[in-house]
């Protein structure tokens, strides 16, 4: 997988949109490393994101998010990355990824963003856990955002998907995309 082995892939969208989990399996596919940015953010703080938005506001929370990818992106090698959700949303981390990477945004619909959300601990989700309604909060999240991540290189949508199946469609789409850019 030429795109991934020559630079860096990015999954972008909404929280529990898979892109751990699918991101894991492509790197494995593509026989490269996978980094899970809010995982190296939190190495780097020393804290949890819960305690990040605690103590530093979703300000402070963006600051790191802005200087983490700055250093993930400045390594050498060809990575799988996947992105926190709301990191693309910032204009300057949109424009840090316009080179030396392609993005790919992991689409589902909002029902299919809540029900899995349900299966998971939404008091680690600080956007969430800080709204009356975290379904509705999810919801609108979800509305807004997607006509910024429908900017990335590659769409894919991963409604239904297992996180098997997810990573070979996001493979085919990167290959897609990189045949396109050849022809360009
Ligand atoms: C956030 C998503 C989270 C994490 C933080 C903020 C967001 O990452 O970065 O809680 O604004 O959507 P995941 O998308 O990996 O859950």
């Amino acid at each position: 997988m030429a795109t991934v082995d020559s630079g860096k892939a990015i999954l972008i969208g909404m929280m529990a949109s898979g892109k751990s989990t699918a991101g894991a399996e492509l790197a494995r596919l593509a026989g490269r490393p996978f980094l899970d940015a809010d995982a190296v953010l939190e190495g780097r703080a020393g804290m949890s994101i819960p305690d990040c938005f605690a103590r530093l506001g979703e300000a402070g929370f963006r600051s790191l998010e802005r200087e983490t990818l700055d250093e993930i992106l400045a390594r050498p090698e060809g990575l799988v990355v996947a992105l926190g959700g709301g990191a693309y949303q910032q204009e300057a981390i949109r424009r840090r990824l316009r080179s030396g990477a392609v993005t790919v945004y992991l689409r589902l619909s909002a029902d299919e963003i809540v029900a899995r959300l349900e299966k998971t601990d939404i008091s680690a989700r600080p956007m969430l856990a800080s709204a009356p309604d975290w379904r509705e909060r999810a919801r609108e999240l979800a509305a807004e955002r997607d006509v910024v991540y429908l900017g990335a290189d590659v769409v894919v949508e991963v409604g239904g998907l297992a996180a098997r199946e997810a990573a070979g469609k996001i493979a085919a789409g990167l290959a897609e995309y990189q045949a396109r850019q050849g022809e360009t």
